[in-house]
């Protein structure tokens, strides 16, 4: 199932979502076959941001009947050390790689961006404007008049294919995305995980060391399904869909929402190689979608 996507030719539709999967991780594990049987058809890496991060206290995840809730906070070296140490290694994964970014500043972002544009190892970037696991993280992601704003002032800095990842918290995404086209986004990515907390058992204080998170896997897939439905049928972009993704009936329901590309997050926790599953799930006949994967 060969997707064109922003100029990419991908092998099948199924991509991990940001943080969700270590490939460099996975490589030391796995060894020889995780090269033989990369569950992506593109990989996009954790966010970056310009300086370092420690991320959050922990603990930092709580487990849901149907899903997570994480504050995991964007933990990362940092820009220099991330293109100095890892930037060579991710560049022979065999598939392109999706660079995901992040700032706190639009000038940090252009400092990101400024430095990546060059580089020949990076097939896209997508711009977190969405994560709801720092101050101020979700601003741009759901707001049309900030998103546009942003957007405007970084296609200037990078002739890299940008992705805009948009903030589910808005009831209307489909005006964020049409805001990042016309500022010239060449695709929008959508669902982040949605704000939410938990009680530590029998107490009535957070879990969480950060106090919230964001909620992830089975529990946001309607929200994702949705939104994704409603932004497809206003851009002319490209969208990836995600939330929520277990099977390839999960992953075709976003394709037949109007998603370009669908990535698979918190079911890479469970097991490590859904994305082979689900797309070998996806170029079965549709009658093996009652009993998917
Ligand atoms: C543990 C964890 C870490 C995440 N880290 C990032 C991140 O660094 N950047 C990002 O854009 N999204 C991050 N996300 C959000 C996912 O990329 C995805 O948008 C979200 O989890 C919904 O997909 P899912 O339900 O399949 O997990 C993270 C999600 C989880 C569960």
């Amino acid at each position: 199932m060969p997707v064109e996507f922003c100029g990419i030719e991908l092998e099948h539709p199924i991509v991990n979502a940001s943080g969700t999967y270590d490939a460099l991780a996975a490589r030391r594990v796995f060894g020889d076959a995780f090269e033989r049987n990369f569950p992506f058809s593109a990989y996009v890496s954790k966010t970056i941001t310009l300086d370092p991060r420690a991320g959050n206290p922990p603990p930092r995840l709580w487990e849901l009947g149907q899903g997570m809730i994480n504050s995991i906070g964007l933990p990362n070296k940092g820009l220099v050390r991330f293109v100095e140490e890892d930037l060579s290694e991710y560049a022979t994964l065999p598939a392109p790689l999706i660079v995901s970014v992040m700032g706190f500043s639009v000038d940090e972002l252009i400092a990101i961006l400024e430095a990546l544009d060059g580089r020949d190892e990076i097939a896209a970037l997508e711009l977190n404007f969405s994560c709801p696991n720092v101050k101020t993280g979700n601003i741009v992601g759901s707001d049309p008049v900030e998103c546009e704003a942003m957007m405007t002032q970084l296609r200037a800095h990078s002739d890299k294919p940008m992705i805009a990842k948009l903030a589910p918290s808005t009831s209307r995404p489909d005006l964020v995305a049409m805001a990042a086209e016309s500022a010239g986004a060449d695709a929008v990515s959508l669902i982040n995980t949605l704000p939410g907390m938990a009680f530590a058992p029998g107490t009535s204080r957070p879990w969480l060391g950060a106090g919230s998170g964001g909620i992830s896997g089975p529990a946001v897939r309607a929200v994702a399904l949705g939104q994704v439905v409603r932004v497809s049928t206003s851009v002319r972009i490209p969208v990836i869909g995600m939330g929520g993704v277990e099977n390839s009936r999960d992953a075709q329901q976003l394709l037949d929402a109007g998603a370009r590309l669908v990535a698979v997050g918190t079911e890479n926790f469970r097991d490590p190689a859904a994305g082979n599953r689900i797309s070998a799930g996806l170029a079965q006949p549709a009658e093996s979608a009652a009993n998917p994967d």
